[in-house]
């Protein structure tokens, strides 16, 4: 992927992975717009790096993700990076009727959902620019993390959407890069404890994804990623056994509670 003079749109830039991602791209000499649903922390954000352009937008919503589309091509008709990075994890327990049945498949609306839309919204833009897409999974696509049941299964879902998308779009110039991470230390990990899992910081995760991004890889699997990707081909059982173990007490105590227990933290 070439690194410099591009017009990049992360979703979900104005923390974590996204917006470690978009200081990247800006210490590289891109212009990088993000987004997010709190103007607050947009607003955040744009006083500590006053090169980003934030706009506020919902990628589970798509009133906001047309007018999103509507802006960027009125404002940055040269956009051809699409990162799609905005994402939410619940823990669930799966053994009982949640009350909320709507609230159940959140994750869907805004892991897959949220992804799927944007993606049609800005196609026309990215084969137009001969650009490219950049959407984010998880190493917990090859193998699931029991405690966060319908997240795994959003990025299962995400990574095979990606693979058909690569097929299809493979003679229209747009190159579509599927980034997988490992655990890392961002807002969203901040209740996952457990043994064996361990993490790495946004930074090595920069890092090394910037490094495969280079060398042209489209599947990036850093650290323990590449990793849950050969175990899951060499031995599926043992592997999903151990994400388990290593899990089970993060699962919550009732199906309407969406934390892990407090007891299991140490
Ligand atoms: N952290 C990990 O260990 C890890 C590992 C593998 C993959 N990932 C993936 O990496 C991506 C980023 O994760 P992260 O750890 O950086 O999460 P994070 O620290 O919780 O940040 C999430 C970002 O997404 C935004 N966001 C959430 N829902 C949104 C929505 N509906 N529309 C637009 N923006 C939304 C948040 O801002 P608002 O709240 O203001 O909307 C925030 O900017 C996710 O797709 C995640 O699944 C993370």
């Amino acid at each position: 992927m070439k690194l410099t003079g591009r017009t990049v749109l992360i979703t979900g830039g104005s923390a974590g992975i996204g917006l470690a991602f978009a200081l990247k791209f800006v210490e590289l000499g891109n212009q990088v717009i993000v987004t997010g649903r709190r103007q607050a922390a947009l607003d955040q954000v744009k006083r500590q790096h006053p090169k980003l352009h934030t706009i506020q937008s919902d990628v589970s919503d798509p009133t906001q993700i047309a007018a999103l589309a509507a802006r960027v091509k009125a404002d940055f008709p040269e956009l051809d990076v699409l990162m799609n990075n905005a994402g939410i994890s619940r823990y669930k327990n799966l053994k009982g009727t949640a009350a909320d049945l709507a609230g159940l498949t959140v994750e869907l609306e805004v892991n897959a959902g949220g992804v799927i839309r944007m993606t049609s919204a800005f196609i026309d833009m990215l084969k137009a620019n001969r650009g490219t897409l950049i959407n984010v999974s998880s190493a917990l696509a090859f193998v699931p993390l029991p405690c966060l049941p319908i997240y795994c299964a959003t990025k299962a879902a995400i990574h095979s959407y990606t693979q058909s998308l690569r097929f299809q779009l493979e003679e229209t110039g747009v190159e579509v890069i599927e980034l997988m991470p490992p655990a890392v230390k961002t807002e969203m990990t901040a209740d996952l404890r457990g043994d064996g899992i361990t993490m790495i910081t946004t930074e090595q995760l920069v890092k090394q994804s910037f490094e495969g991004l280079k060398a042209g890889v489209l599947e990036i699997r850093p650290g323990q990623s590449e990793q849950l990707a050969f175990m899951r081909r060499l031995a599926p059982n043992f592997i999903n056994g151990q994400l388990w173990k290593a899990s089970r007490k993060l699962v919550p105590m009732g199906a309407d509670d969406s934390k892990p227990p407090r007891l299991s933290y140490t």
